[in-house]
């Protein structure tokens, strides 16, 4: 019996703990922004997508073909990103989870970016990668802005923590595939070159001079660049 009540008030203690947990704050954004709006009718999303009614859900809702087929890898990168996020794939709503497919012509390269709201844990099926991630500028010094970085093959993993900056290079001399799994349904892409010089309108060339330490010219230069956005 002693037993017994102890695992039952073990058990209230664990549950009353997730409880407290779960009240302690808000869901996790599913999205860059989602301003309020009083008018129910006028609202887009809630926080995700909206839902469709259960009983007009079919199983392609959960479903989606053509994975086995190869990105176009003819542009500046040389890589390609298939994406299977909420947008592709309907069913994901809510679910926390997503996926890609990425091709690596020789030499291509997924350039550093990130996913403000996904860790991606990457799988290569063919070639070799060479890839790697940023931590961020945290207090302790030692792993201020360290860099980690591995040559992949195929089978190998590799998983690039939510929100660091990160990168996947062809390495090998032939073609690569990697699939990767991210934890939102909407993991969002930040291209750092993009973002920085490719802004629109562009970030005024006096704050990205004091910020990267050049010549105005170097970033006249980079501004004026086209920067080819990954998915
Ligand atoms: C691949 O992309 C390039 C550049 O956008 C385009 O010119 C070409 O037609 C595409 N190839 C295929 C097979 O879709």
């Amino acid at each position: 019996m002693k037993i017994v009540a102890l695992v039952s008030l073990t058990t209230i203690l664990v549950v009353a703990s997730f409880a407290t947990l779960g009240f302690a704050s808000d869901p996790s954004p599913l999205q860059d922004f989602c301003v309020a709006v009083n008018d129910a009718k006028s609202a887009v999303f809630v926080n995700g997508k909206v839902c469709k009614d259960p009983n007009m859900v079919v199983a392609e809702d959960f479903f989606l073909s053509g994975l086995n087929k190869l990105g176009n890898t003819s542009n500046p990168l040389g890589s390609r990103v298939t994406p299977v996020n909420v947008n592709q794939l309907p069913g994901l709503n809510t679910l926390g989870i997503s996926a890609v497919r990425i091709d690596y012509a020789l030499n291509g390269l997924n350039p550093p970016h990130t996913h403000p709201r996904a860790t991606e844990i990457l799988v290569v099926l063919e070639g070799t990668l060479y890839v790697g991630f940023v931590t961020s500028n945290p207090a302790n010094p030692a792993l201020k802005n360290k860099l980690f970085t591995k040559y992949l093959y195929p089978g190998d993993v590799f998983v690039f923590p939510e929100g660091l900056i990160h990168f996947q290079f062809n390495a090998g001399k032939t073609n690569a595939v990697a699939f990767a799994g991210l934890s939102s349904q909407n993991p969002g892409v930040i291209t750092i070159a993009n973002a920085v010089f490719g802004s629109d309108p562009s970030i005024n060339p006096a704050v990205l001079t004091k910020a990267f330490q050049v010549e105005k010219n170097v970033i006249d230069y980079l501004q004026a660049q086209f920067w080819w956005n990954i998915d």
